[in-house]
């Protein structure tokens, strides 16, 4: 007999495996890619099945059956990067941006990406050092690691990057010197002849700038090391940038002496920033920089006689700020200036005398703080004020009149009411001074538009808002919003693809703003349908190779299963249990955290001795009791009728498994009494009862939209630490409405953990056993296969959902709600045409908002295949999601059921719940376990 229940689900699987599992994905990809992402919260909706390249996965990539690019900017992942990304040895590109609960350090093991050619971490959680393995990746043009929380030093490593375009490491912790080659052979940031970009602002860095960071045999164009530690002179070799550089930023270091005279040679430098340094001495002649724009040395100990003419003469500047230095002497305009001059702020220096010329002042001259300003009479002259803050700015309605939208969508340029991708978009060089000139602005919103068009990124148009100089950084930062096309949201692939045009510098913005960084807020609507999986002719026959190896595989994992369990089988003669009866205080036996033992009769004590009036529950496993233990603090307790008792080593593990599982939205264990042939667990004790009473009107609480919701969401987020957190993972078999229980504030608490089922690691995703469950919330999968996934929970947790829009039990007068809901659901009509079926009383208030997307989700959740069915994390992300969208804080909690009210809409008697009094099933399957309460 046994031997027949072990080969049926073999050929099952064997079946399984060659029919269905026809993977477009590369196997090793496939488990890599899946130990990878394991843990993280907030994955795409569309992750399910096994087959990433095939299905479409949003964000993913693959070129010939290959992972190829993770483009995941913007999802609000949450995890880690563990080392399970080495395996996927075809990644080319790596963005994990703006997702900021992506934290923990780099593994050493990214080293082993041999192709990748991007890898961007922009404002990501992630700290520790950066690995020195990174310089191996000797294909990588991109590197943006900038905005998390690495420390320690720069490898000297990345000078192996002989490809690299774009270094940004900005704004980190990261300390010690700029690493350049030596005589050793060490190599370092001077080798990095293809660089364009040096980003190391806003970091710890200390020491001098080395003079060998730079040569003529370089390219660089962006060298930013402005806000850090660095001491010394400015090195004059960066002079040999000669025809390349065109913005420098030192401001913020500590550097000192004078400004070396060859500088004048860096003739398309636009913009020079040496601001807040010690640098003294005259100020320097900048009559060779032809194309400088923008330039400002103030608050340093400049001591120049007379302000040089360069000032007013270089064709294309547009400002110059020498404030907070000891500047004297004279400002002579009389030789005129030119047209594009915007702003010279002399603030706070010693100047004497101004000469005018005869040309009218046409832009912005700031003398406060100057002997000139001291003067009687002048004080009230323009120059003399302080100036202005930055003038407000938000880009205009498109000749439309804005709409009033609600549910917190905002109204687009076009008018249109949805939800913008939202993010601070910065230059970390503006060379514009007029910001009354709004021109500037258009030209970024109509260039960003133009990229997003190119990429083919749905967005209806982009908005611009709240200019601010960021003091931090003296970066001048918008807002930017992007918006929609097509529906009033974007799904997952149009944020991460919107931002990944930003975080991989895809976007050029017009050079005055040039280089940006964009971080972008997270995003939570998102809308859109997962595509369906499709496969083609090859993809099925690569997958029918695999599949044969996988089931090699799996037929081995499960010969050791096999032989494994006998081997337990075995040995559970010993009582483990023996020696630490006799000698209770020892705690020997059981691994427990924080359970409690009690004696029977304790137990009998706190029960009246199993007085019928403390009895709340019964079932096919026996007895459940109120108790209230000396402390006052009152318990459940489950006594264990005589054909359910288990094995020692069964209960043991339960109770271990038990002690060890706490979350706010399941019921914790208290203790458990194993004494004169009993088994007790006791739990603590929710005082609310049953979902399934409050449905029914049983309990008096009446549940609303927004509680249905809430409890939804705390259930999905029980069976998600129970499925992703718990260790190991387990199961829960039995989700039904009587399992779950509602606390005061009517926080719902997953329990009865009585059928659960370990998953450990040589076990996960085929668990075989018998098939238990309650009818009606059984996934049929399971029940044809033997084979138990977490997904089986899931197809209960589906009908639980259907059971909260319906109140209507399961299975109820032989109709089955999974089959009534989809014979009546019609997405093209009004609330999908659910009227008939729904719980009549949500119809009566207002619309329960998200109704919609509640039950496509729940009609995922019991999807025919386990593999297309979400995960419970990705069922509790979408409620989250769906109760954002009513407007209300998802981790919000409801007032205490003391005020909770009997609702009279309901009081007809007629409730669907009162009126069928029992589930009776028929005992089609011998071993289902039925628990009507
Ligand atoms: C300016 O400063 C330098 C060095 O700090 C000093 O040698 C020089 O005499 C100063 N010149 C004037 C005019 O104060
Ligand atoms: C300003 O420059 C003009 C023309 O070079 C010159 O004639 C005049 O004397 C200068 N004024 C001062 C105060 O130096
Ligand atoms: C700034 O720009 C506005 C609009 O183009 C223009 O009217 C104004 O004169 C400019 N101001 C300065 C100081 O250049
Ligand atoms: C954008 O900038 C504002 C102001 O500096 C800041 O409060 C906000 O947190 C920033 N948003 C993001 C997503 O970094
Ligand atoms: C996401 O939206 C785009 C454009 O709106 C659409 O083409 C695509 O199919 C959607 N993807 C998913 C997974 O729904």
């Amino acid at each position: 007999m046994e031997q027949h229940h072990r080969v049926f689900p073999l050929l099952v699987l064997l079946l399984f495996l060659v029919v269905i599992v026809a993977s477009q994905t590369d196997n090793g990809d496939f488990t890599a890619l899946s130990s990878l992402v394991q843990s993280w919260k907030n994955k795409p909706l569309n992750w399910v099945g096994n087959d990433p390249c095939g299905s479409g996965w949003d964000g993913i990539r693959c070129t010939n059956s290959r992972i190829t690019e993770l483009r995941l900017a913007g999802l609000s992942l949450e995890g880690q990067l563990s080392s399970a990304i080495q395996s996927l040895s075809e990644l080319k590109t790596l963005d994990l941006s703006y997702n900021t609960g992506m934290t923990g350090t780099i593994p050493r093991e990214i080293g082993n990406l041999k192709n990748l050619d991007s890898l961007a971490l922009v404002n990501c959680g992630f700290s520790g050092p950066i690995p020195d393995t990174i310089g191996s990746l000797k294909k990588l043009t991109f590197l943006a690691l900038n905005s998390n929380k690495f420390n320690g030093n720069i490898p000297r490593s990345l000078g192996n990057l002989a490809n690299l375009d774009w270094l940004d490491l900005d704004d980190n912790e990261l300390d010690g010197p700029i690493p350049v080659s030596n005589d050793q052979g060490q190599s370092g940031l001077d080798m990095l002849l293809k660089a364009h970009h040096f980003h190391l602002g806003n970091n710890k860095l200390s020491g001098p700038i080395p003079s060998q960071l730079f040569s003529s045999s370089m390219i660089l164009k962006h060298v930013l090391f402005d806000h850090n530690q660095l001491t010394g002179s400015i090195p004059s070799t960066l002079s040999s940038l000669v025809s390349t550089v065109e913005v420098v930023r030192l401001d913020n270091n500590q550097l000192s002496g004078t400004v070396p005279s060859s500088l004048n040679n860096l003739e398309i430098l636009s913009e020079m920033y040496l601001s807040h340094n010690k640098l003294s001495g005259s100020l320097p002649d900048l009559t060779g920089m032809n194309k400088l724009t923008y330039v400002d040395m103030s608050d340093n100990s400049f001591n120049s006689t007379d302000i040089p003419s360069w000032v007013t003469s270089l064709k294309d500047l547009t400002t110059v700020i020498l404030k907070d230095n000891q500047l004297s002497g004279t400002l002579n305009l009389s030789n005129g200036f030119t047209k594009t001059l915007q702003l010279i702020d002399l603030q706070n220096n010693d100047l004497t005398v101004l000469e005018l010329g005869s040309q009218e002042l046409d832009f912005d001259l700031r003398l406060a703080q100057n002997r000139i300003c001291l003067e009687n009479g002048v004080s009230d002259k323009s120059y003399c004020k302080v100036p202005q803050a930055i003038p407000s700015y938000s880009t205009l309605p498109n000749g439309c009149s804005p709409p009033s939208c609600s549910n917190n969508q905002i109204a687009s340029p076009n008018c249109k009411c949805a939800f913008p991708y939202i993010g601070n978009l910065s230059s970390r060089a503006f060379s514009v001074s007029n910001y009354s000139d709004t021109s500037y602005y258009k030209d970024i919103e109509k260039t960003l538009l133009d990229t997003f068009r190119k990429q083919n990124i749905p967005v209806d148009s982009v908005s611009l808002s709240n200019p601010i100089k960021v003091s931090a950084t003296e970066n001048f930062q918008l807002t930017l919003s992007v918006f929609p096309s097509q529906t009033d949201r974007f799904n997952t692939t149009g944020v991460s693809t919107a931002a990944f045009v930003l975080s991989n510098q895809i976007y050029t913005p017009p050079d005055y703003f040039t280089p940006y960084i964009f971080i972008g807020s997270s995003y939570q609507h998102y809308g859109g349908e997962p595509k369906g999986s499709k496969s083609s002719h090859t993809g099925a026959i690569i997958g029918a190779v695999v599949a044969v190896l996988v089931f090699i595989v799996l037929a081995i994992l499960i010969g050791l299963y096999v032989i494994g369990k006998k081997r337990r089988a075995g040995s559970s003669e010993l009582n483990p249990f023996v020696n630490w009866e006799q000698n209770k205080n020892s705690g020997a036996a059981p691994q427990l955290k924080g359970a409690r033992w009690f004696s029977f009769d304790d137990m009998r004590k706190y029960t009246n001795n199993f007085a019928e009036a403390n009895t709340i529950g019964s079932g096919g496993y026996g007895q459940v009791y109120q108790g209230a233990l000396p402390n006052g603090e009152l318990v459940a307790i489950k006594r264990a009728g005589k054909e359910s008792m288990q094995g020692a080593v069964e209960f043991k593990t339960e109770i271990e498994l038990l002690s060890r599982v706490h979350h706010k939205n399941l019921v914790s264990l208290v203790g458990f009494c194993y004494e004169k042939g009993e088994q007790m667990l006791v739990y603590e004790y929710v005082p609310n009862g049953t979902l399934m009473d409050s449905l029914s009107g049983k309990s008096g609480i009446w549940m609303d939209w927004i509680r249905r919701l809430k409890v939804t969401l705390g259930a999905a987020r029980g069976l998600t630490y129970l499925h992703e957190l718990a260790d190991p993972p387990i199961i829960h078999r039995d989700i039904k409405s009587s399992n779950i229980l509602l606390d005061n504030h009517l926080v719902a608490k997953v329990a009865d953990f009585g059928l659960s089922k370990l998953l450990t690691d040589s076990d996960r995703g085929h668990v075989t056993t018998q098939v238990k469950g309650t009818m009606g919330y059984l996934d049929p999968e399971y029940y044809m296969t033997q084979q138990l996934t977490e997904k089986s929970d899931v197809y209960s947790f589906g009908v639980l959902m259907l059971e909260l829009a319906t109140s209507r039990k399961p299975i109820e007068q032989g109709k089955y709600i999974v089959r009534e809901v989809m014979k009546v659901m019609d997405t093209s009509k009004e609330l999908y045409n659910l009227h008939s079926i729904l719980d009549q009383s949500l119809l009566k208030a207002s619309r329960p908002i998200g109704l919609e997307r509640y039950v496509e989700l729940a009609l995922r959740c019991v999807k025919e295949y386990a593999a297309e069915r979400p995960s419970m994390a990705e069922v509790a992300k979408e409620i989250e999601s769906i109760i954002e969208l009513v407007g209300v804080n998802p981790d919000s909690e409801s007032a205490p059921t003391t005020e909770t009210y009997v609702d009279a809409g309901v009081g007809d008697g007629k409730h669907p719940y009162v009126n069928d009094d029992e589930f009776e099933y028929s005992g089609m399957f011998p071993t289902i376990r039925v628990d009507p309460q």
